[in-house]
């Protein structure tokens, strides 16, 4: 039987940082406030566009898997806020990298993007269709936030990160997984202001205005993130004692100890980065999985859970046996252009941006608000 290995993974971070003191500089928060409730220290912020960062991930994992561009049959993307809607993001990352005989397919499933797109790609492997694919998680929140908001301006980051698969009959890659959607439960997530039922409103791109019910999606995203993490277990007859890394998104450390400890996992088996990144939707788990490998937490032939969920709300985990080999064949020098600003100062220009339309934009999203409830 086929499977599909992992034999390649790079990240594109972009350097702009922005501190939870930035936030404090705009909106009425601190830092006691967002450490204790989330976890996170600071996030970054991109000054380059989605398909950028997602070519520099992209690249950095074709060179650590040694393969050429031209190898690749399928880039797959998992996105929710991309560049542009028609066409697609994964065929402009797909010509930025040169995978001229590669289909592109984006995946739009919030911050289980990647999780489906590592799915979707192992299951054309598996079942033959092709040979050798490259999934990414990419995300560039920041653009769209609402930053006036702290309900969810301190939550999120961008970034990206990409993993090569190949076919392979050693039982390597994705073993079993689980996928989900509590979908009745879509509007405790919901983000106006993108996508074709604004297109007539007169709201300007990127105005968004975010409505999370929080405390309910945390009880969702531990149960959701449990189920799907012991439904998948059990395809293989496994149990979480199997696990040597569980790689969860990240959307706050206190649903990750939930998780954590509803699984009955040790804590040091549970990979954390949140205080780098914050949640970085699509990508988190993406760039969680690279970080565990390249810091050497992820030993030849581990056996990884990865427990994710997002809007939708949709939610998933896979079972991953990862190779013999856990570092790169080569590398490349790609990377971002100089970045001249601050995160601080990317995010303020954006907010001038937004505040330019304020009371045309607030008296469009409440009509908009009116006819979606109608
Ligand atoms: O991946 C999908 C997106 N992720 C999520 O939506 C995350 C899921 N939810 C959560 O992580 C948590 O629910 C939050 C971090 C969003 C909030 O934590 P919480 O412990 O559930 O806080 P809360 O909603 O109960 O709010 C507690 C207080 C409120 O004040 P009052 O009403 O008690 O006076 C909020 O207004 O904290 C206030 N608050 C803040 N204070 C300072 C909310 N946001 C902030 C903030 N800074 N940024």
């Amino acid at each position: 039987m086929n499977h599909a290995a992992i034999i390649g993974w790079g990240k594109g971070m972009p350097p702009a940082v922005l501190s939870n003191a930035d936030i404090a500089t705009f909106i009425d928060t601190d830092e006691e406030w967002i450490v204790s409730r989330t976890g996170m220290k600071e996030r970054r912020i991109t000054h380059v566009s989605v398909a950028e960062m997602a070519e520099v991930a992209g690249a950095r994992a074709l060179a650590c898997a040694g393969i050429a561009a031209d190898q690749i049959e399928l880039v797959i993307l998992g996105c929710s806020l991309p560049d542009e809607i028609c066409p697609n993001m994964a065929s402009a990352v797909s010509r930025r990298l040169g995978t001229t005989n590669a289909a592109a397919m984006d995946v739009n499933t919030a911050c289980t993007g990647f999780s489906y797109a590592l799915s979707t790609a192992t299951a054309l492997i598996r079942s033959g269709v092709m040979k050798t694919a490259l999934v990414i998680g990419a995300e560039m929140v920041s653009r769209c936030m609402d930053w006036d908001n702290r309900n969810v301006a301190v939550l999120f980051g961008d970034g990206c990160a990409a993993v090569v698969l190949q076919a392979t009959e050693n039982e390597e890659g994705v073993l079993a997984e689980r996928l989900g959607c509590y979908a009745d439960a879509r509007d405790i997530l919901d983000v106006r202001g993108v996508g074709q039922r604004y297109a007539n409103t007169g709201i300007p791109n990127g105005y968004t205005s975010w409505n999370f019910d929080g405390q309910e999606i945390f009880k969702r995203a531990v149960h959701g993130m449990v189920q799907a993490s012991t439904e998948a277990m059990a395809k293989l007859g496994k149990t979480i004692a199997d696990i040597d890394l569980v790689i969860p998104h990240q959307a706050n450390l206190r649903i990750i100890d939930a998780v954590g400890k509803r699984l009955g996992v040790d804590p040091d088996k549970v990979f954390v980065n949140i205080h780098r990144y914050g949640n970085m939707s699509a990508a988190t788990i993406a760039v969680a999985l690279v970080e565990a490998i390249e810091e050497g937490r992820v030993k030849p032939g581990a056996l990884l859970l990865l427990p994710g969920f997002g809007g939708g709300l949709t939610w998933a985990a896979q079972v991953v046996r990862i190779g013999q080999r856990t570092t790169p064949l080569g590398s490349t020098g790609i990377d971002f252009p100089p970045c001249a600003k601050t995160g601080l100062e990317l995010v303020n220009d954006l907010r001038a941006r937004k505040a330019r339309y304020h009371g045309a934009a607030k008296v469009f999203l409440e009509e908009a608000a009116a006819l979606l409830s109608g």
